[in-house]
């Protein structure tokens, strides 16, 4: 067994599973059991834990000026887009058109896309993202060096083959029948293998014909614990578009019903345009949001209404939507969270975005009973996070006298990659800043 000590929190699971409930150790000792499990959380001062320090004779690390909190969860991002972060002047459509398309094309070799697994990866764990839903390209290629370089870090990892038969580069596009004997084959290899799961990957409505969406319907159908991942009303042209598509159809996510699409596994990017009808039908199903707030400021697609999805009950997570969006930490992400937040009168403290972004992007995902927080038994995926990494930091958490609200906050809106002192996987250091 393994001891960290520093300032630790998470977040305890509670019935209303809201973020009312964060655990906080102002000196607090993790202890991480030899199979990479969470054994102990508790106050360094606590008796029995100090007994069972001792007797157990378990090596201890001390974390001077450090929070330890879970590993963060990055509900919803493009693996093959990682070289086209911040790409100039378009919004959804002529975007993906310009750079998004081109630049998969380069995915059909496999050892381009073993080159940017590597770089992807690593550039997640220097973010503090031990746990993501990934996009890949159409070429089943591409999933096999995610997944591959995904199964070597042994990280808690989703993803899946994009499937797209329509309004695409012929490079790019696969067919109803290929598109469901490639993902039958990804999920037969990957689907359950080490800590990974597969995702069937409709890009979104307007790349797929009926026939595709049947063939993806009966994909789910065959495989009942499979994920589904797709985007959902970005943008306004992209849903103008959509009507014109499937004219037959009561709104957008009403496509995704109509073909058995949605539910408690289904992952919806952005849903920043959604009618009272969908927000209901996204409820009844059961279905999950991806808030992707600095894809949505970036491409100009819109602010997500995070309090009216929390009012119809959805699970939400956040996401950042490399490359729509514009940086691989989650912290930089909730610091436009924020600002979305702010545009629309209300507020997001940093104990609901650092919730969100571990034990609610877990149960967004349905793995609360893995990841997310410190309970015993989880699987031993945290970060170590430097709250003073500049000068500016330093000044400003100095001044926030240990108040760990407001610590939080500082971080949450000041941090980067810099604040990624160490990441952890299942109990092993997998990466460290200095
Ligand atoms: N909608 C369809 N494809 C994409 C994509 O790659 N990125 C974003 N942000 N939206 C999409
Ligand atoms: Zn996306």
């Amino acid at each position: 067994m393994k001891a960290y000590r520093a300032t630790i929190i998470d977040f305890a699971k509670n019935p209303q599973n809201d973020h009312s409930t964060p655990r906080y150790f102002e000196d607090g000792v993790l202890i991480v059991n030899r199979k990479g499990l969470i054994h102990k959380l508790g106050a360094y001062k606590d008796k029995e834990l100090q007994r069972e320090l001792r007797s157990q004779k378990i090596p201890l690390t001390t974390y001077k000026n450090k929070i330890i909190m879970p590993g963060l969860i990055d509900v919803h991002l493009h693996f093959p887009q990682t070289e086209i972060i911040a790409s100039y002047g378009e919004q959804l459509l002529t975007w993906l058109e310009r750079y998004t398309f081109p630049t998969e094309g380069k995915f059909k070799n496999r050892k381009y896309g073993d080159v940017m697994a590597k770089i992807f990866f690593k550039e997640l764990l220097r973010n503090g993202t031990t746990t993501a839903a990934i996009y890949g390209t159409v070429h089943p290629d591409s999933v096999e060096a995610m997944f591959s370089e995904a199964a070597r870090l042994n990280m808690r990892v989703l993803g899946g083959k994009v499937l797209m038969d329509r309004h695409a580069p012929d490079f790019l596009t696969d067919t109803p029948k290929r598109a469901y004997e490639e993902s039958k084959r990804l999920i037969k290899k990957w689907h359950g293998h080490k800590r990974l799961s597969y995702a069937v990957t409709p890009r979104f409505a307007p790349t797929s014909t009926p026939e595709q969406l049947e063939m993806t319907a009966k994909l789910m159908q065959e495989n009942p614990d499979v994920y589904l991942q797709t985007h959902l009303s970005e943008n306004l042209s992209e849903i103008e578009w959509v009507k014109a598509l499937f004219p037959s159809h009561k709104n957008y996510f009403d496509v995704y019903k109509a073909y058995g699409l949605v539910g408690r596994k289904c992952l919806f990017g952005h849903a920043i345009h959604l009618s009272e009808g969908e927000w209901q039908a996204m409820r009844a199903s059961d279905s999950v949001i991806a808030f992707c707030p600095t894809s949505n400021l970036f491409l100009g697609s819109g602010l997500f209404k995070l309090r009216t999805a929390q009012a119809h009950q959805l699970r939400v997570g956040v996401a950042t939507d490399v490359g729509g969006g514009t940086s691989f930490s989650m912290i930089k992400t909730l610091s436009d969270a924020y600002k979305v937040i702010q545009l629309q009168g209300e507020n997001l403290s940093a104990l609901e975005g650092f919730y969100l972004a571990t034990l609610g992007g877990a149960r967004a995902l349905g793995l609360d009973n893995y990841i997310g927080n410190f309970d015993e038994g989880q699987e031993a995926d945290f970060i170590v996070v430097d709250p003073k990494a500049t000068p500016i930091q330093k000044l400003r958490d100095d001044h926030a006298d240990s108040n760990i609200a407001e610590r939080l906050f500082a971080l949450m809106i000041l941090g980067d990659d810099r604040s990624i002192y160490e990441t952890y996987i299942q109990g092993k250091r997998a990466h460290s800043r200095d």
